[in-house]
């Protein structure tokens, strides 16, 4: 079957073998298969580049379920299955006035992906209001748990994309959501500016949740009608040595400072100069709003969009003697 409809990025590759998991019992049967030794997950789809069909048994995870497993006066636990989609959890949690994951609307993928590579936006990630997540491991197909500090986040990054890549599914994740007194975010300047055009001085975490619904609106192609992953490079983090060489030479340049003397660039913003932005190569492209997104304008394939990320690559390499890195999961 093809996996186009499984992965945002729309890339039309074919799986050997193919089924659909809706309980952990089932999952653990599957993983048992010894007629099919290689397995493949597929959640979302949302973060991954597929550049050839999959010999193996396509898993994909349709495990669903959203529940409240702790309450008190000001916090509630919410456990979410793994095969719900994020940014329908997102308006479920503030439909019931919960607040934390506001700044974390709109992001594609399903909820287990997103403890994987610690998703972030606007001044929020995963972590923030992470408290734990389950996992299964493929060998013995028990269910282990993994609190925040055994997930090991960092930006964009975690233990399942390090020493646990591929042992584990994750099955389901648990998040701390405030009740009350809700702790705003809205230092990023484009909310800023979205919440002061809108005339709002007192913002609801519903309204941070609509400014940057308008935000991502704006900026970043929907993959219902152009296939993408979203950010396909991690903004570099240099040091404070090659920061001011850097500098130097591009006094315009944006910037983050972070902790212990190192700088992100925004790679968004060394792709746009090396003039990549709105670039087509046949149906592989740049994002004409986004330069850090990589874009499938119909049916390109994945080695297509993997030679044209590796020359831009290249190109910023060249230009600032900078390396950025796919936060893209390159299936090869
Ligand atoms: N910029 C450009 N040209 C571009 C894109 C960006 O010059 O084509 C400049 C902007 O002007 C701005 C800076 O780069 O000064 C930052 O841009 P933006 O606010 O759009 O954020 P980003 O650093 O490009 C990161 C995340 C996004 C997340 C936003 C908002 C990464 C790899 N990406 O992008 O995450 O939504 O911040 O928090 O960290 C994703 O991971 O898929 C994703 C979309």
């Amino acid at each position: 079957i093809s996996l186009k409809n499984y992965n945002t990025f729309g890339i039309d590759v074919k799986a050997r073998f193919f089924v659909e998991i809706t309980g952990l019992v089932q999952l653990q049967k599957v993983l048992e298969l010894k007629a099919y030794p290689k397995k493949f997950i597929i959640s979302g789809g949302s973060n991954m580049l597929l550049t050839k069909d999959i010999d193996a048994l396509v898993v994909h995870l349709k495990l669903k379920g959203i529940s409240i497993v702790e309450e008190n006066e000001n916090f509630v636990e919410v456990k979410a299955m793994a095969g719900e989609n994020w940014h329908d959890l997102v308006m479920w949690s503030l439909e019931q006035g919960f607040g934390g994951l506001e700044n974390l609307s709109l992001i594609p993928g399903n909820v287990g992906t997103a403890p994987i590579q610690n998703i972030g936006a606007y001044g929020v990630e995963l972590k923030d209001v992470f408290v734990s997540c389950a996992a299964m491991d493929v060998k013995t197909g028990e269910l282990e748990g993994f609190d925040n500090e055994a997930c090991e986040f960092g930006y964009r990054d975690s233990i399942f994309k390090n020493e646990a890549k591929d042992k584990y599914i994750i099955t389901s994740v648990v998040l701390k959501l405030t009740k009350k007194d809700h702790v705003l975010h809205t230092g990023y300047g484009s909310i800023e500016n979205e919440l002061k055009e809108k005339g709002i001085v007192h913002p609801t975490i519903r309204d941070i949740s609509d400014a940057v619904i308008a935000i991502r609106r704006n900026k970043l192609p929907d993959p219902k009608e152009i296939g993408n992953s979203g950010s396909f490079f991690k903004n570099p983090v240099i040091s404070q040595k090659a920061f001011d060489r850097f500098t130097k030479k591009n006094p315009n340049a944006p910037f983050y400072e972070m902790d212990d003397n190192q700088f992100k660039i925004p790679a968004g913003w060394l792709v746009e100069q090396c003039g990549f932005k709105g670039k087509r190569f046949g149906d592989a492209g740049v994002h004409e709003k986004q330069a850090l997104v990589l874009v499938n304008h119909g049916s390109a394939t994945g080695k297509e969009i993997l030679d044209l990320s590796k020359k831009i690559q290249d190109e910023v390499q060249k230009t600032f003697k900078i390396k950025i890195q796919p936060e893209v999961n390159i299936i090869k």
